[in-house]
């Protein structure tokens, strides 16, 4: 490993660019997730090949499951639903990632020996009582009783029974944890779900799993159950969202500069970004949208802004942008008036507590906040503009990947000079991402 800190200290100059991102990681993970309880070799091009998704793998190769890439191709062997080697002692460590961790214990259910479940520092402090509550109820066991964190055990059981779940967090992981679930029960499961991103049920009707949909208002009932089998699938990962989040941002606080992202996934549970956005004042179109298995995907393209200005958040855009409020602080920063983001507790759940340590870096920069548990209002200024001389200093952020791609576009649009440590922290979820800015942005880094 080299050096594990980046220095910036050169705002970028105007752009002109068309570029890609890496593959989407919910979609990456959920491919592998549910390939792996296939029959037959799947495949997958432009997979996301990050430490999240290898996370995933890592976990699958310890459950038997074969798994090789080739060129740009990913492949694995499926062991069927419930195919998985089980043996005494095996351990799974599924590092940083909150999806990984949560996802694969619904395909443990009906383990016979314990499974131990662990992860790295920030992801043992995350909430796990959200699964294992569920997964308790429908007859899975876990180890230490009461625990809710991170190392746990599960053990399966043969008496497994579906279960109705309401899921009142907008929370994706926890709706696709009682959906894998429903594949090793007898049965239907019902799910109430508070609406969140929708791979898991679009792969779902691809793959003829059974599952029923009724959509209202703020809501989705849901109804899954086993298939008789899963058959193989290929897929074509169109780019992450989350990662071009970084870019647009980029594009909107720099000067007359335009940017076409190419081939992003563009399902409209994940479009919140783009709304609030533009309701800021930014002009992002989506162009040349096309519909692949199920996902709309196509490119997003935008121009420089300089009279961006304030937003009072819906909260009902939330979920649909709940990996981008980082990011979309920092345009808040940069606006004209007040903006008012609410009912955001979940944001301090994730890889780290990112509306506290959000409001730091803002307040760091010179922006006044006012901060709650589940609230942040930023008092935007449009001149915000970082002295050349004044030094930033990141660290101690749990190594959040989205922080350290935060900071990054701070200092290349604002300004002044950072110093972001534990950079490689970005091989989380974006691992091209300085590889980007340096071939195709010109951006400096010592
Ligand atoms: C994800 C869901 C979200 C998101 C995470 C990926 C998924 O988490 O923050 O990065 O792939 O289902 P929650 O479902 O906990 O909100």
């Amino acid at each position: 490993m080299g050096t594990n800190f980046i220095i910036i200290q050169d705002k970028l100059v105007k752009f002109k660019k068309n570029i890609t991102v890496d593959g989407d990681k919910s979609i990456s993970i959920r491919w592998l997730l549910l390939s792996s309880q296939a029959l037959g070799v799947s495949k997958a091009k432009n997979i996301l090949r990050s430490e999240d998704v290898m996370s995933a793998i890592d976990c699958l190769k310890r459950l038997g499951v074969k798994i090789n890439f080739f060129k740009k191709y990913c492949f694995i062997k499926g062991v069927g639903i419930n195919g998985f080697k089980f043996r005494k002692n095996i351990v799974l460590n599924a590092g940083n990632s909150g999806t990984v961790g949560r996802l694969i214990l619904p395909l443990l259910i009906k383990t016979p020996y314990k499974i131990k479940i662990l992860g790295d520092k920030s992801l043992s402090k995350r909430d796990f009582s959200r699964v294992i509550k569920p997964l308790s109820e429908l007859g899975a066991n876990f180890f230490p009783k009461n625990k809710t964190k991170l190392p746990i055990s599960i053990l399966g059981s043969k008496y497994l029974r579906p279960i109705n779940y309401f899921e009142n967090k907008g929370s994706a992981q926890c709706k696709t944890c009682l959906m894998l679930a429903s594949l090793n029960l007898p049965g239907e499961v019902r799910i109430i779900a508070k609406k969140s991103r929708n791979h898991t049920e679009l792969m779902f009707k691809k793959l003829k799993i059974p599952i029923k949909i009724n959509s209202k208002k703020n809501f989705d009932h849901i109804k899954t159950s086993s298939p008789i089998r899963i058959n193989k699938f290929n897929l074509n990962i169109p780019g992450d969202i989350s990662s071009a989040a970084f870019f647009i941002v980029m594009t909107l606080l720099s000067e007359n500069s335009e940017l076409n992202l190419k081939n992003i996934n563009l399902n409209p549970s994940r479009l919140g970004i783009i709304k609030i956005l533009n309701k800021m004042g930014a002009k992002i179109k989506m162009k040349n949208l096309k519909k692949y298995n199920g996902e709309m995907c196509g490119d997003i393209f935008l121009k420089s802004v300089n009279n961006l200005k304030g937003i009072n958040c819906a909260p009902s855009l939330n979920s649909s942008a709940i990996d981008e409020f980082l990011i979309i602080f920092l345009v808040a920063a940069k606006s004209n008036g007040v903006s008012y983001f609410k009912n955001l507790s979940e944001l301090n759940e994730k890889e780290s507590p990112r509306l506290k340590l959000g409001s730091k870096i803002l307040n760091m920069i010179g922006i006044k906040t006012k901060l709650t548990n589940s609230s942040i209002k930023i008092y935007g200024n449009p001149n915000l503009n970082l002295d050349d001389s004044k030094k930033f200093e990141i660290k101690d952020y749990l190594k959040d990947h989205r922080i350290m791609a935060m900071c990054t576009i701070a200092a290349l649009t604002l300004g002044g000079k950072w110093k972001i440590h534990d950079s490689d922290s970005i091989e989380t979820s974006f691992p091209s991402f300085l590889k980007i800015l340096k071939n195709n942005f010109r951006a400096k880094f010592k």
